[in-house]
C-alpha cells in the first residue's frame, strides 16, 4: 500500500511516545508510523501491545545516535515527517550520569537532524512537504520564583513564555536546551522546516516508575516509604499525557514552521499537596481507612539543584491553534491511579525488569 505520509516517531516505546504512536496509528490509517526506539530501560513494547499488529505500524530497534542507520531508515521508508521524542529523561539519572544525556539528547538529535538533511536535500522537492518536530521540555527555561508559597496556585506571578530566556540548571535540562538550539540552527542554516514544543510535566498511564506519580502510586500499594525531596514545596505544572499527544498531533499538522509552542495545563501543584491527593485517591480506591498511607511520607535529602517552580503559559497554543487540555486534574489523577492499580502486571514487569524480555519474545515469534 502507498501511504499518504511516512512518519518516524522516535522514542515511541517510552511514556509519551507510546501515546503519540497510538494516537497517530489509530487516527491516520493512511499514514505509515515508524517507531524508532533503542529500547533503553525506559522503552517498553508492552506499552504498544494494542496497536502492534496494525498494518500501518512498523517498529525498528535502533539508536538515534547511529547516523548511518537513521539515513537508511529515512531512505527506505521515504520519510517525510519526524516527531522526535527519544531522550534520556530523568533528572536524577542525569545528575549521576550526565555523559549519557549529552550523548543521546544532544548528539542523538544532531545525528537525526543530519540524516534528515542528507535525505531531504537529495530529493528534487527538497524540504517541501517535510517537517522535523522536536519535543522538548519546560525545564530548559530554568526555575521560577515562589512568590506566594502559602497562597493558592498559581504560586507566582511569572510564567515560562516562548520568549523566556533559556537558563537550564540540571544536566538533563542543559542537554535538552542544547538539542533545541541545534534544531533551530538547522532551520536558520539549512532551511529545514522545524517546529519545537516545550511541555510541562506529564502524567498518566505507562510512565516509568522512577518518576514521582507512578513511583508513589506503586509504593503506596506496597506500603513502601514515599521519598519527598526537601520540604516538598517545589511546584510543578501537570498535564495529562493524552492532552500532550493531542497537542503534538495538532502542532505537527497545523503549527507554523520555525515556531515554538509552549504546552501546559495551567495546573500548578506543590509536590506535597499533590502527594496528599495521590495518597487520598489510592487509599480510597484500595478501600484503606482515610489517611492511612500518610504515614509513608518520608522527607529525604533534596535533589541537587532542585528547580523550585515550573509554570507554563500556553496561551499562544490556545490563541493560535485553539488547543486546550480536555481533562480537569481531579479526573486525570483518578484515571491515572485506577490505571496503575488495574495494571499491576505491567507495573510488576517493569519493576522486576521482565518487560525487557518482551522484545525478544515478540520478535522471535515473527
Ligand atoms: P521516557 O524516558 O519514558 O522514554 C524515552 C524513550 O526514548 C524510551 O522508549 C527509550 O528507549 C528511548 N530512547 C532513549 N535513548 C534512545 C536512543 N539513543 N535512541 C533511540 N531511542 C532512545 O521519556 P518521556 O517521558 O516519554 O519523554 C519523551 C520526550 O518528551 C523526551 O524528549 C522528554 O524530554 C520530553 N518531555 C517529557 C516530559 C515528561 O513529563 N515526561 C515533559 C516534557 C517533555
Ligand atoms: P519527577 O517526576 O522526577 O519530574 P521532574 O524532575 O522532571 O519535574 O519529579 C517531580 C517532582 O517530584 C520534582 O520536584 C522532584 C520530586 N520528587 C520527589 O520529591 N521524590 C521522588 O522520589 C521523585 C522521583 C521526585
Amino acid at each position: 500500500m502507498d501511504y499518504r505520509r511516512n512518519i518516524i516517531i522516535t522514542g515511541g516505546a517510552g511514556f509519551i511516545g507510546s501515546h503519540v504512536v497510538r494516537l497517530f496509528v489509530n487516527t491516520y490509517p493512511d499514514y505509515r508510523i515508524i517507531n524508532v526506539d533503542k529500547l533503553t530501560y525506559a522503552g517498553n513494547l508492552a506499552n504498544l501491545k494494542d496497536i502492534e499488529e496494525c498494518p500501518n505500524y512498523v517498529f525498528i530497534k535502533a539508536d538515534i545516535c547511529d547516523f548511518e542507520k537513521m539515513l537508511e531508515i529515512m531512505t527506505e521508508y521515504s520519510v517525510d515527517g519526524i516527531i522526535h521524542l527519544a531522550a534520556e529523561t530523568h533528572v536524577d539519572r542525569s545528575i549521576k550520569d550526565p555523559f549519557t544525556f549529552a550523548k543521546t539528547n544532544v548528539l542523538g538529535t544532531l545525528s537525526l537532524l543530519q540524516a534528515a538533511r542528507h535525505t531531504w536535500e537529495a530529493l528534487p522537492e527538497k524540504y517541501e512537504g517535510k517537517r522535523f518536530y522536536h519535543i522538548s521540555t519546560d525545564e530548559v527555561y530554568g526555575a521560577l520564583e515562589l512568590d506566594s508559597p502559602d497562597g493558592e496556585a498559581p504560586y507566582g506571578t511569572e510564567f515560562f513564555r516562548e520568549t523566556t530566556k533559556y537558563d537550564p540548571h540540571s544536566p538533563y535540562s542543559a542537554s535538552k536546551a542544547s538539542s533545541d538550539h541545534f534544531v533551530r540552527s538547522f532551520h536558520d542554516t539549512y532551511g529545514m522546516p522545524v517546529v519545537v514544543t516545550n511541555c510541562s510535566n506529564n502524567y498518566g498511564p505507562y510512565q516509568f516508575p522512577e518518576k514521582l506519580i507512578p513511583l508513589f502510586i506503586n509504593n503506596i500499594r506496597k506500603g513502601k516509604p514515599l521519598p519527598v525531596y526537601g520540604k516538598g514545596e517545589n511546584v510543578r505544572d501537570w498535564l495529562y499525557v493524552e492532552d500532550h499527544a493531542r497537542a503534538i498531533d495538532l502542532i505537527f499538522h497545523k503549527g507554523k514552521t520555525a515556531e515554538t509552542y509552549n504546552i501546559g495545563g495551567f495546573n500548578e501543584w506543590k509536590n506535597i499537596d499533590l502527594i496528599k491527593v495521590i495518597i487520598a485517591t489510592v487509599d480510597r480506591v484500595l478501600g484503606n481507612p482515610e489517611g492511612q498511607s500518610l504515614s509513608l511520607i518520608t522527607y529525604v535529602t533534596d535533589r541537587a539543584g532542585h528547580d523550585l517552580r515550573y509554570a507554563i503559559d500556553s496561551s499562544k497554543l490556545h490563541d493560535d491553534l485553539s488547543w486546550e487540555p480536555s481533562l480537569q486534574f481531579e479526573e486525570g489523577i483518578e484515571k491515572t491511579v485506577l490505571w496503575y492499580l488495574d495494571n499491576q502486571d505491567w507495573m510488576d514487569d517493569v519493576t522486576s525488569g521482565d518487560y525487557q524480555k518482551y522484545y525478544e519474545e515478540m520478535y522471535s515469534r515473527r
